[in-house]
């Protein structure tokens, strides 16, 4: 068995459509998002389909990789959840130009370990003050 054969994503098969939304992580890019100018990295697992919350069934963690030019996978970072808490997580970036794409793994204790990548297109990676909705607009974290 290849590891990548018990990760769920939108090529899953043997998922229906209504499992991948509820799993499936939400890429999301923030450029220039606060009043320091930061980049984050915005993670929602059931975002559209929402996923169930409760101690039988929840979202345990979100990672997040990135993928740099040079081909390093470099982690990002990890939020963990319990019950009750929503599987949503802002991850901050010290150096978004250097990446090219970004993964999200989420995990549910019942459903398994989901991804979503993302790649960044050279012309919006040079982008300055993309904020949310512009971004979206643009093509970043669809
Ligand atoms: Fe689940």
């Amino acid at each position: 068995m290849e590891f990548a054969e018990i990760i769920g994503s939108e090529d899953t098969n043997n998922a229906d459509d209504r499992s991948k939304e509820r799993h499936i992580p939400t890429i999301e890019v923030l450029r220039d998002h606060d009043d320091t100018g930061n980049d984050y990295i915005h993670v929602v697992v059931g975002e559209n389909v929402k996923h169930p919350n409760t101690p039988e069934h929840h979202v345990e963690y979100i990672e997040l990789y990135g993928r740099t030019k040079m081909m390093d996978t470099v982690t990002i970072g990890r939020a963990t959840f319990g019950p009750g808490v929503k599987p949503d997580a802002m991850f901050g970036l010290v150096n978004f130009g250097k990446y090219r794409e970004f993964c999200a793994i989420a995990y549910c204790n019942v459903h398994g370990v989901w991804q979503n990548c993302i790649e960044i297109r050279e012309e919006l990676r040079l982008t300055a003050g993309c904020r949310r909705e512009k971004c979206l607009q643009e093509g970043f974290g669809v």
